[in-house]
C-alpha cells in the first residue's frame, strides 16, 4: 500500500519513526511529507532513514518536483494519513487552501484521508476544532482518536495522539485493495433522517433525527465497497460521495422510494426515523387560529421496515430501534415482532441520541448481542458495518468472518 504520511508540528511528532516502522512492517510504502512546524520536532534524517524515501517538505522544491509532482503524489497514494495532525492542519484541510505541499496533496487525491488528531485537551474541545472535526467527517475523512489521558503539557483529557500501532491497523484496514472490502459487490439499501408529515401546506409533523447515523453508516458501508443506496429525509448533511442518494420528505415517499430501490438490494439498514402516524387530512388551505383548542386526527404510516422483512426474498434486514426507556426490552420485542435479521438499539433523549455527533448502542439478533460503548457515529457506523458484515455471511452460510477492529478513542 502507497501511504503519504504527512507530519504536522506537534508533540507527538516524536512518536513518527516508530509510526513509519509499524506502517512498513505491515507492507507500506511510507513516503513522508513535513510541514515546517513538524521539522521543529523531528528531524528529516531519522525519518528519512526509517521511511527509506527522501522527505518532501516543500512545495517549491523543483528537484523532487521533477521526480514526482505533488499532483503525481497525490494519485500514488492509496491513503494520505497525517499523524499527527494538528489543529492548525485540521483547520487548513477545512478551509480548502494548499498553502504547503501536504495540504496541496490532501485538496489534489481521490484517496481516501485519516487524521490522527493529537494536541492539548483545551484544544480538542475548543468549539473551533469540534467544527472542524465534524466537517472532516461529514466530507468523508476518517477521524482516528484522539485517546484520552496524560497530555505532554501535564494535564489529563482528550486529544493524545493514538499509539502508531493502533494508527496502523486502522489505515490497513481503509485501504482495502479494489475487490476486497467486506461489502464488494453487494448492494446496501440505507434510510435516514426524519420524514416530513404535512399538515397543511406551510406546516408539518416531523421529528428531531439529524441523520447523521445513517450517514455515517453510509460511508462506512461505501468504505467497505459496498453499493450504497441512501433514501434520506430532510436533513441538513452534505452527500456522501460515491452514493446514490434518493431524497424524500414523506413516510410514504419513503416506502415507496424504498422498494424501488430493494429488489436486488442484499442488505436493508432502517435508520431513519420514520413518522408512525400521519394527518389523516392535509387542509389545501393554511389553518387559521380561530378556536382555542383543535384536534388532528392520525392515521398510521406505513411501517418501511416490516414491510422488507416481510418480502418473501428480502434482503438481510437490519433495524434501529430509538427509545427513551426499557430500551433492550422494546428492542428485542420489535426484533422478534418485525421477523427482522439484525436491530441496533439506542436509548435518545434530552442528552443523548438525536442530533449528537456521539452514540452508544446495543445490537440484538436472534441468538447474539454485542453492546458498543459511547463513541463517534463515525466510527461506531465502521464497528456496526463490520458486525452487519459478518453476520450477513453466517446468515447466508457463507464462511466469511469479517475482523472487527475497534479504533477505540478511550486509552
Ligand atoms: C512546543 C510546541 C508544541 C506544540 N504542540 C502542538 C500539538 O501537540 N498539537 C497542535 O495542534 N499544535 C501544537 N503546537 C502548535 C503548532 O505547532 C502550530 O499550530 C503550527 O502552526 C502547526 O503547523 P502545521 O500544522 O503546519 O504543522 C505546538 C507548538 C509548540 C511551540
Amino acid at each position: 500500500m502507497n501511504i503519504v504520511l504527512g507530519i504536522t508540528g506537534g508533540i507527538a511528532a516524536y512518536k513518527a519513526p516508530d509510526l513509519v516502522r509499524r506502517l512498513r512492517e505491515r507492507g507500506g510504502d511510507v513516503q513522508i511529507v513535513m510541514t515546517t512546524s513538524a521539522e521543529e520536532f523531528v528531524t528529516g534524517t531519522a525519518l528519512q532513514a526509517v521511511s527509506g524515501r527522501p522527505i518532501r517538505s516543500n512545495l517549491w522544491d523543483k528537484e523532487a518536483e521533477a521526480a514526482m509532482s505533488h499532483i503525481e503524489l497525490a494519485r500514488w497514494a492509496d491513503v494520505v494519513l497525517i499523524a499527527p495532525a494538528t489543529a492548525e492542519v485540521m483547520a487548513r484541510i477545512v478551509s480548502g487552501g494548499a498553502p504547503d505541499l501536504l495540504t496541496t496533496i490532501c485538496l489534489a487525491t481521490e484517496a481516501p484521508i485519516a487524521v490522527a488528531p493529537a494536541m492539548n485537551h483545551v484544544m480538542w474541545n475548543n468549539p473551533a476544532t469540534q467544527a472542524n472535526r465534524r466537517v472532516l467527517e461529514e466530507r468523508g475523512v476518517h477521524i482516528l482518536g484522539p485517546g484520552v489521558g496524560s497530555q505532554a503539557c501535564g494535564e489529563t483529557g482528550a486529544g493524545r495522539m493514538i499509539e502508531p500501532d493502533a494508527i496502523a491497523t486502522a489505515v490497513f484496514d481503509l485501504g482495502t485493495s479494489k475487490g476486497e472490502g467486506l461489502l464488494a459487490g453487494k448492494k446496501v439499501v440505507i434510510t435516514a433522517g426524519p420524514t416530513r408529515e404535512p399538515i397543511d401546506p406551510v406546516r408539518y409533523i416531523s421529528n428531531r433525527s439529524s441523520g447523521k447515523m445513517g450517514y455515517a453508516m453510509a460511508r462506512a458501508a461505501i468504505a467497505q465497497e459496498a453499493d450504497v443506496v441512501l433514501i434520506s429525509g430532510p436533513v441538513n448533511l452534505p452527500e456522501p460521495a460515491g452514493v446514490e442518494v434518493h431524497s424524500v420528505l414523506s413516510a410514504q415517499d419513503m416506502y415507496e422510494a424504498t422498494h424501488d430501490a430493494i429488489e436486488d438490494a442484499d442488505i436493508f439498514i432502517s435508520a431513519a426515523a420514520v413518522a408512525d402516524y400521519r394527518p389523516a387530512d392535509v387542509k389545501a388551505q393554511k389553518i387559521k387560529k380561530n378556536d382555542e383548542s383543535m384536534s388532528i386526527e392520525l392515521v398510521r404510516c406505513p411501517d418501511i421496515l416490516a414491510s422488507v422483512a416481510a418480502l418473501d426474498t428480502g434482503p438481510f434486514t437490519v433495524g434501529f430501534a430509538a427509545e427513551t426507556e426499557k430500551v433492550d426490552d422494546y428492542a428485542r420485542s420489535k426484533l422478534e415482532k418485525k421477523k427482522l435479521d439484525m436491530i441496533i438499539a439506542n436509548r435518545v433523549g434530552d442528552d443523548c441520541g438525536f442530533d449528537t455527533d456521539d452514540n452508544s448502542v446495543n445490537v440484538f439478533w436472534t441468538d447474539g448481542e454485542r453492546r458498543f460503548p459511547t463513541a463517534r457515529k463515525s466510527e461506531l457506523a465502521r464497528n456496526l458495518i463490520e458486525l452487519v458484515a459478518q453476520r450477513f455471511y453466517a446468515a447466508r452460510g457463507t464462511d466469511t468472518q469479517p475482523r472487527l477492529t475497534v479504533v477505540s478513542n478511550i486509552e
